[in-house]
């Protein structure tokens, strides 16, 4: 093959990450062990304008703690989208809970607020919705229908940092909100994640949930009240963290820029649907997907191979999560269960150039010509 590898994902690691890492390593331990930690939480706080932030290993992490912080047990059930990634939904599992998969709308593949509302039950503890790609979710309906039955809301916002809904970021919305730092997010920390927590009450519950089960004011070394978790993240992580935390607007302005220029060329194309940014949000586009019209006789895998062949990584859409053998499927999910059929993810990182949005886009379409 003689072009260049297109990635489809890849973080923007510049001489400031480095630095911060570096400094970590040699000087962030004893009295400094937490310095960089800190640091990272007070810019996220104030980025999304939250009163709290605990930053974790991992969003999964985040999650788990943020449902069992809520008590969730077994014979609860949380609701979720069908459309997600499965480590939104493995936490409730961990806990002995059941998921309960509801569909999306096909406009944003972010969850239905009507299906959400058709799912409650007594059993119904928390609802997890999802901001797929950057898209948001129907924030407004989804709170008032949690209000109205008096459950606790959880933005699984992975994969939406930066992306604003009607003034507040996404994230800053439900009772709390879990972020990744995974190597193929906005930004990262290598591996990790962040908890953001509106009320104290709760708050203080997962201070010493993620501390092993100690209540930070306990006069006791090494005593816990409860057994709790280890989901912490590490200084040097989060020197990575706090360097890409004053990077973050022009972050999440390059993914925009990103969308337009591929913006620019599909958009107008019959049959394909790019992801949408509805009046009064913003939308962070963490990831640049085309999902074709159910008329076309599209096979994703039929494109990656096209991709692959001129050296292009795209990615297909995720699978319904109650396809997967954990799960009981459910077809009657029938928009989840008929776009991922049709979605694809193209490579939107950080450096990737014009020409090389070009290139994807020849490729595309190429094949749209063909099954046209
Ligand atoms: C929607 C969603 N939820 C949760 C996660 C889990 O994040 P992490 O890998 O940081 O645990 C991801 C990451 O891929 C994700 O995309």
């Amino acid at each position: 093959m003689d072009q260049d590898r297109i990635l489809y994902a890849k973080p923007s690691i510049t001489d400031l990450e480095v630095q911060y890492a570096a400094d970590a390593a040699a000087n962030g331990w004893g009295e400094q062990c937490y310095d960089y930690i800190f640091k990272f939480r007070d810019q996220l706080k104030s980025y999304l304008d939250v009163p709290y932030v605990i930053p974790t290993s991992s969003c999964t992490g985040a999650l788990h703690m943020a449902l069992a912080a809520l008590g969730v047990g077994p014979g609860d059930e949380v609701i979720y989208p069908d459309i997600t990634w499965i480590a939104s939904a493995s936490p409730t599992k961990y806990l002995g809970a059941e998921p309960v998969f509801v569909d999306v709308l096909e406009n944003s593949w972010c969850i239905d607020p009507a299906a959400i509302k058709a799912a409650i039950t007594e059993k119904t503890k928390a609802i997890v919705v999802v901001h797929v790609y950057g898209n948001l979710c129907e924030m407004d309906e989804i709170m008032s229908i949690a209000k109205s039955h008096g459950l606790p809301v959880i933005e699984d916002a992975a994969e939406g940092l930066g992306s604003v809904y009607k003034g507040k970021k996404a994230g800053s919305i439900g009772d709390m909100a879990a972020f990744s730092f995974h190597g193929t997010k906005t930004i990262t920390t290598g591996e990790g994640g962040a908890l953001i927590v509106q009320s104290p009450e709760l708050y203080e519950k997962l201070q010493t949930l993620e501390s092993h089960g100690r209540h930070p004011k306990s006069d006791k070394q090494f005593w816990c009240d409860e057994v709790g978790y280890k989901y912490k993240m590490s200084n040097i992580q989060a020197a990575i963290g706090a360097a890409q935390m004053e990077r973050i607007d022009e972050l999440v302005e390059r993914k925009r820029e990103i969308f337009a220029e591929y913006h620019e060329i599909l958009a107008n194309l019959p049959g394909l649907q790019l992801n949408p940014e509805p009046e009064n949000t913003v939308n962070s586009y963490w990831m640049t997907t085309v999902v074709f019209d159910e008329a076309l006789p599209f096979v994703r895998e039929d494109l990656q191979e096209e991709m692959a062949k001129a050296n292009i990584d795209a990615r297909v859409f995720f699978y319904p999560v109650s396809l997967m053998p954990p799960f009981q499927s459910k077809p009657e999910n029938t928009k989840s269960y008929s776009l991922y059929n049709r979605g694809i993810n193209l490579p939107c990182y950080h450096d990737i150039t014009s020409a090389q949005i070009n290139r994807v886009c020849d490729v595309l379409k190429r094949y749209l010509d063909k099954i046209r």
